[in-house]
């Protein structure tokens, strides 16, 4: 019997999402993204989200989908090493979307030359802590910051470059 032919490699299917930097004209895309990710309470005012689209201090990443519709963002302080604010759109979760965004976000902020990353997660939003830990966060077991008393049910988590 002859030996069948060896199968051709499997290459990964194309991503149906694209990550770029923000630009300027992607200020209004990002309030309304920003509005269907997050809850009134936890949304950014107009001004704050325009500036993360210009700002020299602030990195953000946006994630597209097959038809160019922002459906995630990240926003990031270059210089504190800080994740500021990362959200998914309802419609495109539980695709990767938020995990590539972060992965973008610390590629940018550990070649900045930050040692560390950190954040702010509200300690019931199981999702969110379950992706962070999933990409090297950890609890900070250190004292409270004042922006935690700020926001009672934060945790600070921390990762290593
Ligand atoms: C949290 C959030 C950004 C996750 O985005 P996402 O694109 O759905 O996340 P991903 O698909 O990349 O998930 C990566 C991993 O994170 C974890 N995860 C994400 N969402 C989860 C959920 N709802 N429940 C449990 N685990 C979850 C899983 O381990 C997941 O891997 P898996 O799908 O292979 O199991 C998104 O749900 C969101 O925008 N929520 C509202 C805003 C928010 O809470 N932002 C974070 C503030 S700190």
């Amino acid at each position: 019997m002859e030996a069948s032919p060896p199968s051709p490699p499997v290459s990964p299917l194309p991503s149906l999402y694209t990550i770029r930097a923000a630009r300027r004209d992607d200020a209004a895309a990002l309030v309304t993204c920003d509005r269907e990710s997050f809850e009134p309470s936890d949304q950014w005012a107009t001004d704050a989200l325009d500036r993360a689209t210009t700002s020299m201090t602030q990195l953000t990443r946006l994630a597209f989908d097959d038809e160019m519709q922002l459906v995630g963002f990240v926003v990031a302080d270059r210089s504190r090493g800080r994740v500021m604010k990362l959200g998914v759109a309802p419609r495109a979760r539980r695709r990767g979307v938020g995990r590539r965004l972060l992965d973008a976000a610390l590629l940018a902020l550990g070649g900045c030359g930050n040692l560390t990353a950190s954040l702010l997660v509200d300690a019931k939003n199981g999702g969110a802590l379950a992706l962070y830990k999933s990409r090297g966060f950890v609890r900070d077991a250190g004292a409270l910051g004042a922006e935690q008393h700020d926001h009672r049910d934060a945790v600070r988590m921390l990762r290593d470059f």
